[in-house]
This record gives C-alpha cells, structure tokens and sequence, in this order.
C-alpha cells in the first residue's frame, strides 16, 4: 500500500516537472522578443519568488518551542527529548477528604515545585443533581434501616448523618444557593532522570496526603494525561469528582510568592502578576513596622495612606492617629468612627507639652509588667520643644547651650514643683485614706505643670540671676517666651494650659489636624510638639508586652516641614526607633525626598523603615532614590513615568510594582481634591 502511494508520487513529481520545463522554454522565448518591456516584470517575478522562499522559511512558534520528540510508549511516563531528555508523569487525584479549606486544598500542589496542573471544572445541572441525590437519599436511608434492624448502632449513626448531609446539600440546591460540580485534576510533574521523578512522584504523593487527598499515576494514559494538561480545554482523562459551590471555590489558586504576607489587608494590585498584594504590617517577618512614603506632590501618596488605614482599621483593628498638616483627614476619621481635634488660635483645644504618662516597663528577670514615671526623659523632651519654641521663626542663632541649660533647669524644677516623682502615684491627688476608700471616684490626676506656670518660673528666675553669662539668655527668654502665654494673649499659646481631651485607647483614628496654623513656622512646631505630646499619651501607653499590646499606627504626613528643625528631627528618629518595642508603627509621607537624603540626621528613619512605598518621583529627584534604595534604571525609570497611585513597593527584601485603586465607597473619604469634594456634595 505505501509502495504504491511512492509510485503514483514519484509519477506525479515527474509530471511537474515537465510542466516546469515547458513553462520556462515558453518564458525564454518571449523574452528574447520584448526584451526591454518584460524585463522588469522578469525582475518583479523573481522578488515574488524570493519572498515566497522567506515565508516557506519562516519558523512558526511552534517550531521554536517544540522538542525533537515524545516518547510515549512507556506505561507510566514519557521521555521528552530535547538538548537534554526530560521525563514526565501525569498524576491524577484519586481519593478526596469529605471537606476541604480555604485557601489550603490544592495549594501544596499548586507550589510543588516544577509542575502544571489542571483542573476541569463542569457544572452539574439541578435537574439532574437533584435526582442523583434524591436517589442517593434512597439507597442511604435503605441500608441505615438495614443497620438498624441489625442492631449496628455505630453504622446507623453514620448512615443517619451522611443522609442529613446529603437532604442538607439537596435543599441548598433547591434553593440556589448551592450547586453541584464535576470536577478532574490533573497534575504533571517534570524531573531530568527516572529516579528523580519517582522521588518526585513520591514527595508529592506524601504532601498531598497531609490534607488527605490520594494521587496516582495516570498508569498506561500517560500521552492522554499529558494531552489533558496542556492549554487545549481537552480532558482526556475522565476521573471526576464532585464538589458543592464552597469546596470547588477552595481549588483556586490564591497565592501569593513575590511579595506581601499570607494573610493582611489587600494594599493593591501587583502589576505584573495581576495578584492581590496582601500587606500585615505587623507581620513577624517584618524587622520593624515603619513605613516611608514618598512621592511627588498629586502622586497619590495621602491617598495610598488612608486607603491603607482604612483597610487595616476595618479589617484587623489597627487604630491610627494622623498629624494632619493639610487638614484632609477629618473624613477619615469621621467615616472609622474616629475623632477629629483642630488645632488653631481660635479653637478651644489645648495640648499641654508637660502631661506625663507612667510607661509600662516589662521587668527582664520577673517578665512582670510595671509601671513607671520616666520624669527625666520627660524633662528632656519638654527642653527639646521649648528649645525650638525660643529659636522662633528666625532660628535665631543667640539659642545655645547656656539657653537650653537654662531651660533645662527651669522644667526640672516645674515638675518637682508638682512632686512629681518618679513614683508613678506621684502623678494623681493625694487623698485622705481615711475619708475616700480605693474605689470612690477612682484616683484624680493632678494639675500639670504648664508653659503659663513655667514662664512665670522664669521670670523669678531671671529676676534672682547675679551671673553675668546667663543674663542675656535670660531676658531673651523672657522676651520670646511671652508669644507661647495665654496669659499674655500669646498668639501661640494653644499650648499652654491643662490639656482638653484624652488620647483615649480603643479608638479606630484620631486626627489632630493643625492646618490652620500658619505655615512657616507654627505648624511644624505644632507638628513636633504633638509628636512629643503622642510619644507620651498613646505611644508610651501601648504595652510591651505584644499579646497585649493594641496594634498602633502614628501618621506624619508632609514630614519634610520638620527637616529644618533639628530638636524635630531628632525626635522623629527616635519614636522610629523605639516604635518597634511599643507594637507602633510610625508612618512618615513626604515629598522632597532630595531634603530627606541631605540630611544624615534623619537617616534613621529611613533604614527603619522595613516598608517603602514610591510613587511617581520628579525626574530631579529619581537619581538619589535610585541610589539610596538600590534601584534598578528600569525602576527608577518606571517611576518617572507612572501614574497616579502606581509605584514600588519594597517589604524587605522584596518589590513589587503595585497600582493601588481605592474603591468608589472608599473615595468618598479619602479624596483629597477639595474640588472633588464639593462636587460631591
Ligand atoms: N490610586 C489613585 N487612583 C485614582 N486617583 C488617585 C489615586 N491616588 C490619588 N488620586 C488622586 O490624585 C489626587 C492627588 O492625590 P494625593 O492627595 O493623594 O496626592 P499626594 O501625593 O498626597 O500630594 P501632596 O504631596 O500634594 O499631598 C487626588 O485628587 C486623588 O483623588
Ligand atoms: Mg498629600
């Protein structure tokens, strides 16, 4: 037979031939005669030819990423030979636990290493689910009613629960909540030699079984399973199983190997994978939970930090309080059930920058907690905010040493003025113990020391000094000072007086919004003394202790207008650093990275940052992220160039690209176009 099919070829090739022959004689002949005319046609004819050549040629996908050849002719594998041989063997899964979970059942597979799988999935319709079951419900109740007439307590009772299951799973169906599915796996494992892939067969057939699922080899379908497996939509291999709506939804792959953490608050979207980035800022992976962000003005990064702080406040109790320099957290805090505080000369809130709080201390022999009044880092914290309230404005140079030393000395004596101590009682009312028992009332708190009291201290002071070194400090002191005390009608003097509020606990977001205050100079005073004051009152609160303590977040947007103040940026470094033993995580937002890079001071917050977040940069300002963080030219080019609330995000070690789209409902409260605002409403 295939004899005679060569003949009637080879008889075929022969008959083409003569064909051509006669064609290109006849050719020739014209050619002679119109030399001249046909000669360009002659020459477009052959560049036809040439381009079919080039197209016969050309090599198709296929071509490129086919191997030489599969073997198929083993029972329980195939050869795929290539530069090298590759071994293949299809599994399929035999057996299935009764219930599965979320996002557990097949991950274990999905993860194995160098393999694909597929998974067919094929709905059941409800007529014919409905009678499977209905007939299912028959034959259980038939042999329960056999056990039972048997005595077989033990089988009545499990044939009695598996009929409920199934009337239970009828039912839903009935309903439309629930359906049926047909469901095959099919999984493909690779390896270089034989006794590899057997190990791998093995290892995965070990894995698998953990969450009591049963594989086996596709024994003598090989070729088909391997079909199966591949991108066709073609299941050759009908080993199904059944799954209600809840189980098949376990199948899918929700993974998540590039970046992000298992479980968390989704933060966006990765942009080269397509996969949800899942961010827990207080992971156990994580060194510390600081975060930085920084971007040019509209990148989008106010944005980015209150969808992150909505999230994390609805999804996994984080509370958060913002020092708002812009006055656009207020929606924020109203949306999470928060609290909004504006700071401003014409409000009535007062901040008192002497309150102290006891700090939960835990004991390193004992592992017992106890409280304690840290009244000497109180003073010096005080003197720092005091310090930068006499350099005023101008950052006049006449504040040294002697200044601060003066000041120093003032603030120590204020709280020693109150008795107060480093005893932690020393902070609430002495009482007669006989008249008031523990619990009538509860302990009052006493009056704090305030910038009022302690200028008044000042002006005794510069009254009795005789040293002629301090005399100029003194009368300085007494001049600016004045500006900060109500009881001169100081134009700064939102921070004398007993505080009006409590930074309470339990609270999902407190927004102490001081854009009211005049740019140059009293906000970012405003923002360093709230930070001090947010240090004492809700950082120092938290317990060390971390099955205690409440998850905190401390957001400092526009951070770059503390750089020019040194007593500022020494304090930001220092709550970066001791946020991480306080289960505190001190978000810093700002533009101007170029500022941040300048100044070695604040260093610290950079590289205790574990998490970074990049949005669209000026092209200006690109080459000393590039060079701070390590960044590839294709990154820092990529962030030149992206849109709104797209950049780089870097946990640890790890980066991704991430496009963070809030939601419709989200917008509402975070949008920070005043414009947009209005229009909403
Ligand atoms: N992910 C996003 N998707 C869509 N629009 C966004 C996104 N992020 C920000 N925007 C829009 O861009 C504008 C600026 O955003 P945003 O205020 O967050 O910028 P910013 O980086 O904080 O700027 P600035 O440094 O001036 O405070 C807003 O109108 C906001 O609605
Ligand atoms: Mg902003």
């Amino acid at each position: 037979m295939q004899r005679r099919f060569k003949e009637q070829d080879v008889e075929g090739q022969k008959l083409l031939n003569r064909i051509n022959t006669k064609d290109l004689k006849r050719g020739e002949r014209s050619m002679g005669l119109f030399n001249t005319k046909k000669n360009k046609e002659a020459k477009m004819e052959e560049k036809k030819d040439d381009k079919s050549i080039l197209l016969k040629n050309k090599k198709s996908l296929k071509d490129i990423i086919a191997p030489a050849g599969v073997d198929a002719t083993h029972t329980n594998h195939l050869e795929i030979s290539a530069s090298t041989t590759k071994y293949a063997r299809s599994v399929i899964i035999a057996t299935m636990p009764r219930m599965c979970t979320f996002p557990e059942f097949l991950r274990s597979m999905y993860t194995f290493g160098d393999v694909n799988v597929s998974v067919f999935i094929k709905p059941i319709t409800e007529n014919s689910s409905q009678t499977d079951l209905n007939k299912r419900i028959n034959e259980i109740e038939s042999e329960r009613i056999v056990a039972a007439e048997r005595g077989d307590i033990n089988r009545e009772r499990l044939l009695a629960q598996k009929r409920a299951e199934a009337e239970d799973l009828r039912d839903s169906i009935a309903g439309g909540f629930n359906k049926l599915y047909e469901s095959s796996v099919i999984c493909t494992l690779f390896a270089y030699s034989l006794e590899d892939l057997d190990k791998q067969t093995e290892l995965l057939s070990t894995e698998m079984s953990k969450t009591m699922i049963g594989i086996k080899p596709a024994w003598a379908m090989q070729e088909d399973a391997f079909n199966s497996n591949m991108p066709y939509v073609d299941n050759r291999i009908h080993k199904a199983h059944t799954f209600d709506r809840n189980s098949m939804a376990t199948v899918f792959p929700f993974i998540n190997s590039d970046i992000g953490h298992p479980n968390g608050i989704p933060l966006g979207f990765n942009r080269q994978t397509g996969l949800p980035i899942l961010y827990d800022n207080f992971s156990k992976s994580l060194n510390n939970y600081n975060m930085v962000v920084f971007g040019k003005s509209g990148a989008g990064k106010s944005v980015a930090i209150k969808t992150l702080t909505a999230r994390s406040s609805v999804l996994m109790g984080i509370e958060s309080l913002a020092l708002d320099a812009e006055g656009e957290y207020g929606l924020v805090a109203e949306a999470l059930g928060g609290v909004n505080v504006v700071i401003s000369p014409s409000s009535s809130t007062i901040i008192n920058l002497f309150d102290i709080e006891p700090e939960l201390s835990k004991d390193e022999i004992t592992g017992k907690e106890r409280a304690v009044l840290n009244v000497e880092n109180k003073v010096e914290d005080v003197t720092q905010a005091l310090v930068t309230m006499a350099r005023g404005s101008t950052r006049s140079s006449e504040v040294n040493e002697l200044t601060k030393q003066i000041i120093a000395e003032s603030v120590a004596e204020e709280y020693e003025a109150y008795e107060i101590t480093s005893d932690v009682n020393s902070i609430y009312i002495k009482r007669n113990e006989k008249v008031l028992d523990e619990n009538y009332l509860g302990r009052q708190r006493k009056e704090m020391p305030t910038i009022g009291s302690w200028y008044k201290r000042l002006l005794v002071k510069a009254k009795e000094n005789r040293n002629p070194d301090y005399r100029f400090h003194y009368s300085y002191l007494v001049k600016v000072m004045r500006q900060y005390v109500r009881e001169y009608n100081g134009q700064m003097a939102y921070f004398d007086g007993q505080s009006t509020f409590e930074l309470l606990d339990d609270i999902p977001f407190i927004n102490l919004d001081i854009s009211q205050l005049e740019e140059r100079f009293a906000r970012p005073l405003a923002q360093q003394i709230l930070l001090s004051w947010v240090w004492e009152k809700y950082v120092k609160k938290n317990s060390e202790d971390k099955e205690k303590a409440a998850k905190k977040r401390v957001l400092v947007d526009e951070a770059w207008m503390l750089l020019p103040y040194p007593e500022a940026v020494d304090f930001l470094n220092t709550m970066a650093r001791r946020a991480r033993k306080r289960n505190v995580s001190l978000a810093v937002i700002s533009q101007k990275f170029q500022d941040f890079y300048e100044k070695q001071e604040v260093q610290v917050v950079l590289t205790s940052s574990d998490t970074k977040l990049f949005l669209a940069q000026d092209k200006s300002e690109i080459q000393y992220i590039k060079e701070v963080f390590k960044l590839s030219d294709g990154e820092a080019n990529f962030l030149t160039t992206c849109t709104r609330g797209e950049g780089l995000l870097k946990v640890g070690e790890d980066t991704a690209i991430i496009a963070i789209n809030p939601t419709k409902k989200e917008f509402e409260f975070i949008e920070t176009n005043m414009n947009e605002i209005a229009k909403r409403k």
